[in-house]
């Protein structure tokens, strides 16, 4: 078998290239042309025999053809997507380019392919689609599943309704294998750092070394506060900055999640599915558990409420239920919200303390 995964450097295609390769796939990953090296999440597989990176950009019609007609795989993935939520209120235009739009190149140049040479497509929906709309289930709590109404909040949101929306069109239209996977927020040691969840771990990893290396408990009798700083007395440490703490989300690991997305295409008929772990925390929530592995337990001294990480439209919760990914392709998360925490923390302070390290044999 062989796929094309588009989005190959990111978090879930890291992970999911691992998962192929480790089912004997081929796998062609594409990058895009970057003037720094983005491929540290996939350094630990690029050379092997089977995984083979090209280049090419998704809102390059000429280049999406290219790739896939000459390498004429079975089955593409497109994860390719400007993802954050709140840099898509400044840049809709290139959010738009790359979420939306590539979405129809993808879907264009196997359509236009012969029918018995086409491959099955994933796309790589998001609940983001849902925005401020849910349904209540017997115990009055809120949830969404397939048939909760799409109300998009945001230009990332929007795009990616396109997306969805283009991909059951010519699933109905031209008969394309083609699922959309309407994933809930799923994160992990490879989360990129501007995303809540790894701006939180990455910050406790930072902040309790910056404590180890002067021989300090994060005892808060040692420390005073001010507005912006944490104070040893020798020292002092920036707050971490953060935006709306109330907003709930669904948090689950990529790993099983992509799993899903697998799953989805090896079924004999192609369809939606929406994964999530049906529970729900809020930003304060997933605060408070990752504070806690460093037995801190009252994060208010050291967090700041920045107002200009608000965004100007909100997602207020999402909690998704799965039921429909579990009864026919047979789908369930198996990492719980306490164990995604703990390895993105652990992970965390690891590597701070080895970039800590470096950085004092170096200076
Ligand atoms: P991510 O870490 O931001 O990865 C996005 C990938 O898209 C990166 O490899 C990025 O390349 C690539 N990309 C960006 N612009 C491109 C372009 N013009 N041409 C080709 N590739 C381009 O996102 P993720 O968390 O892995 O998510 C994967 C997909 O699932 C995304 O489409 C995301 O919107 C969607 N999704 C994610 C979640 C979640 O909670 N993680 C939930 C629902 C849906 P660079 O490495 O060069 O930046
Ligand atoms: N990023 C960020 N940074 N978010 C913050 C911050 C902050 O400093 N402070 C509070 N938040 C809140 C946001 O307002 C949002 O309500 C919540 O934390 C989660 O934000 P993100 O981690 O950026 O994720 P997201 O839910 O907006 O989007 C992610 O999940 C979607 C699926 O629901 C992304 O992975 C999207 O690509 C994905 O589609």
């Amino acid at each position: 078998m062989k796929a094309v995964i588009y989005g190959v450097t990111g978090q879930d295609g890291s992970y999911l290239a691992e998962l192929l390769l480790s089912k004997g796939y081929k796998v062609i990953g594409v990058t895009r042309r970057t003037s720094t090296d983005n491929t540290s999440r996939i350094k630990h597989f690029l050379n092997r025999s089977k995984f083979q990176l090209v280049q090419g950009d998704i809102t390059d019609y000429s280049s999406v053809f290219r790739i896939i007609t000459e390498n004429a795989p079975d089955e593409v993935y497109n994860l390719a997507a400007q993802s954050h939520v709140w840099t898509s209120f400044n840049q809709p235009m290139l959010t738009w380019d790359i979420t939306g739009k590539g979405v129809l190149n993808v879907l264009e140049v196997i359509r236009n392919m012969p029918q018995d040479s086409r491959p099955k497509v994933y796309q790589a929906s998001s609940s983001e689609m849902f925005g401020d709309q849910y349904n209540l289930d017997n115990n009055r709590e809120k949830y969404q599943d397939e048939k909760t109404t799409f109300a998009p909040q945001s230009p990332y949101a929007i795009a990616k309704l396109a997306g969805h929306s283009a991909v059951s069109l010519y699933r109905r239209s031209y008969d394309l294998f083609a699922c959309s996977g309407i994933l809930f927020n799923h994160e992990s040691e490879r989360r990129g750092e501007f995303f809540v969840t790894r701006k939180i771990t990455k910050w406790i990893a930072d902040f309790y070394n910056w404590c180890e290396f002067q021989g300090l408990d994060q005892n808060p009798r040692h420390f005073t506060y001010d507005e912006d700083f944490i104070h040893s007395r020798r020292e002092s440490f920036p707050k971490l900055k953060l935006g709306n703490l109330d907003a709930k989300r669904d948090w689950g690991h990529a790993e099983d999640y992509v799993r899903a997305m697998w799953m989805m295409l090896q079924h004999d008929t192609p369809n939606d599915y929406v994964i999530a772990t049906g529970k729900t925390y809020s930003v304060k929530e997933f605060l408070i558990q990752a504070f806690k592995c460093i037995n801190i337990v009252e994060y208010e001294n050291y967090v700041k409420i920045d107002q200009s990480l608000f965004r100007p439209s909100e997602v207020p919760i999402l909690r998704g239920l799965s039921n429909k990914a579990k009864r026919i392709i047979g789908w369930e998360p198996e990492i719980s919200f306490e164990s995604l925490v703990k390895r993105m923390l652990d992970h965390d302070i690891q590597s701070s303390l080895r970039h800590k390290r470096n950085e004092k044999q170096a200076g």
